[in-house]
């Protein structure tokens, strides 16, 4: 094991652990040339996840236009109760995608679980994160695991044994393609046992307006997230982007239901990626990230199809934002 990769398994406290799974180098390195090959060129938006990425995440989710995370954090602070009846005491709470584990901080009280499994590709916001989580619940087993949520099988012994609920807020399931969301839908019903849950947050379907501002903010926040996805190839994909050679681009696509994000070249140029030169026209686009958002009967549908029923729904006055919890269809 690296240097960095044992001390971030170190843990100052008794209730935190940390397990490091690190993606293999060289299949990152592949999938990052392949996308970059083709020829509507894309990056999978995992990688805008470095340290500063995560920092500018949570920066974004504090604007006044991104509205998803302060609409969500309502529906849980206001349902909490409801939410931990039908979670149970004493579950085992696995996040994947976890970030600041801002968000289980609002169930924790009425819920205790007896564990908590934060997953996260960034290994040291994960580390940071789960330590804070630690010193504030010190009555709470913390195991924290850095792996890509893609691949991972959380062994049976990894895990603490108990009732699972899989908790996946901030509608990262949006993320995938809705093909790619119903296949990870399946995996998550398969880290549960005959009981348990799935309580996933996801983002809906709404005016163009709002959702083109959500992902434009006036500060410029969600353009450098965008574009130090480039920083982040630079370093780990052995790469040569010039960032100011880009602009952001997102917008909704109404059709597909999605905003698009992109980042368009300013200029004809070649870049360097792991020993490949990428050649770029001006105004050609690298697709970053898509963000699906759905209706609750469209969401409902799919889940049902990834082997998942639907027990509860909460959402939001103005039916902005929406909570799912779900069951495997026995
Ligand atoms: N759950 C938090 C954070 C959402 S942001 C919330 O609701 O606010 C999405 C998070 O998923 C980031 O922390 C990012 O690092 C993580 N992530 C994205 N793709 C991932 C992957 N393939 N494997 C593991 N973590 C991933
Ligand atoms: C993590 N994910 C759900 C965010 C989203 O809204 O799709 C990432 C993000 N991209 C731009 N702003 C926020």
């Amino acid at each position: 094991m690296s240097e960095f990769a044992s001390s971030l398994e170190a843990s100052p406290l008794s209730n935190v652990r940390f397990n490091y799974q690190p993606a293999m180098q060289s299949n990152g390195l592949q999938e990052i040339v392949q996308g970059l090959c083709q020829k509507h060129k894309q990056i999978h938006p995992k990688y805008f996840y470095d340290h500063l990425g995560s920092q500018l995440f949570e920066r974004i989710t504090e604007t006044p236009e991104y509205y998803p995370t302060r609409t969500e954090r309502r529906i849980l602070l206001e349902n909490a109760e409801s939410i931990a009846k039908y979670c149970g005491e004493d579950c085992v709470v696995i996040e994947p995608g976890s970030g600041s584990s801002e968000k289980i901080r609002l169930l924790l009280e009425t819920m205790r679980p007896k564990a908590y499994v934060p997953m996260d590709i960034s290994a040291e916001f994960l580390h940071h994160a789960a330590i804070r989580l630690g010193q504030d619940f010190p009555w709470l087993h913390v195991s924290a695991v850095c792996a890509d949520f893609a691949s991972y099988e959380p062994a049976q012994r990894q895990l603490p044994s108990g009732k699972r609920v899989v908790f996946y807020p901030g509608s990262t399931l949006g993320n995938m393609s809705r093909e790619a969301a119903r296949g990870f839908l399946g995996k998550m019903a398969g880290w549960l046992d005959s009981e348990g849950g799935v309580l996933v947050g996801i983002d809906l379907h709404k005016s163009s307006a709002t959702l083109n501002a959500a992902y434009n903010d006036a500060e410029g926040l969600t353009a450098q997230f965008n574009l130090n996805v480039l920083n982040h190839l630079n370093r780990i994909a052995d790469a040569n982007f010039e960032p100011e050679q880009f602009e952001h681009l997102a917008f909704y696509n109404e059709s597909e239901r999605r905003i698009e994000m992109h980042l368009v070249s300013r200029s004809d140029q070649i870049v360097r990626v792991g020993g490949h030169a990428i050649a770029l026209s001006q105004g050609e686009r690298i697709h970053t990230e898509n963000s699906h958002k759905y209706t609750l009967s469209g969401f409902a549908e799919l889940a049902e199809q990834a082997g998942l029923k639907t027990v509860r729904v909460w959402q939001d006055q103005d039916a902005l934002f929406s909570l799912h919890y779900l069951e495997r269809i026995q």
